[in-house]
Formats: C-alpha cells, sequence, structure tokens
C-alpha cells in the first residue's frame, strides 16, 4: 500500500473507533465465561508454541482482524477447526474477552 493511502486507512479506522460506542454483537457477553474458555481450551498453549511470550503476540489489533464481527468469526472457525463444541453464545464470549484484551474495537 502506498503511504498516502495507508494514511487514509488509518484515518477511516481511527474515525470508526470513535464513531461507535461498543460493537453490539458483544453486548451482554458473559466475560467470565469467555475467559475460562480460553484458558480451558489452551488457547494460548498453542499460540505460544508459535509466537512465544504468553501467545498473546498472535492476537493482532490493526491486523486483518479489522472488525468485531471478523474477530468473532475467526473465534468460531478456531472452534470448528479444532473441534471444540463452543456453542454460539459462548464463541461470543471468548471473542468479547479478546476484544476487551487485545483488540479493544469500539
Ligand atoms: C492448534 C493450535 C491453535 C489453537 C489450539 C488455537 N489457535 Fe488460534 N491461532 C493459531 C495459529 C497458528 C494462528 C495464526 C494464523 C495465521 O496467522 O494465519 C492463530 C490465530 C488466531 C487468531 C487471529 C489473530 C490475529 O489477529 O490475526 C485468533 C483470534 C485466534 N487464533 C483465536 C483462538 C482461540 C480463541 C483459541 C481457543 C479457543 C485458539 N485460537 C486456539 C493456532 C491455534
Amino acid at each position: 500500500m502506498k503511504p498516502m493511502m495507508m494514511a487514509a486507512a488509518v484515518t477511516l479506522a481511527t474515525w470508526t473507533l470513535t464513531a461507535v460506542a461498543e460493537p453490539s454483537i458483544f453486548k451482554g457477553a458473559d466475560l467470565k465465561l469467555g475467559a475460562q474458555l480460553l484458558a480451558e481450551h489452551k488457547c494460548s498453549t498453542c499460540h505460544t508454541r508459535r509466537v512465544g511470550g504468553d501467545g498473546s503476540a498472535i492476537y493482532k489489533p490493526g491486523g486483518r482482524i479489522s472488525t468485531p464481527a471478523f474477530l468473532r468469526g475467526m473465534v468460531e472457525q478456531c472452534n470448528t477447526e479444532l473441534n471444540l463444541g463452543m456453542f454460539p453464545e459462548d464463541v461470543t464470549a471468548v471473542a468479547a474477552v479478546l476484544n476487551r484484551d487485545h483488540y479493544k474495537f469500539k
């Protein structure tokens, strides 16, 4: 991407962030459950193998995951691929915790 376009994209992202108060898809999500599921399914164990540290470097705010819905979709994909058997509200809870701690979509 050219520097000018990059700057435009960043500006646009900032506008989007300030315009909306809270990702509505995470409203009412059970954050306690989400944190518990993240630990239970050892999400960070595998991520650590890939990126080191506590594994949280795998979560890249400003990377290809650019919307709350995309984030939730990524967790859903892990759920399916890894055969974790999480219910839709579990997936939402996990994504909401990742959003609170890492992605911080507003
Ligand atoms: C078997 C290993 C493994 C497990 C278990 C695993 N992941 Fe991942 N995860 C990966 C790898 C590898 C990537 C990086 C994929 C890439 O960059 O293309 C990734 C990437 C991600 C991303 C995207 C990060 C970003 O910003 O691009 C999210 C979100 C994520 N994982 C969530 C989870 C959650 C939630 C769990 C547990 C329920 C989990 N993962 C369990 C291997 C794993």
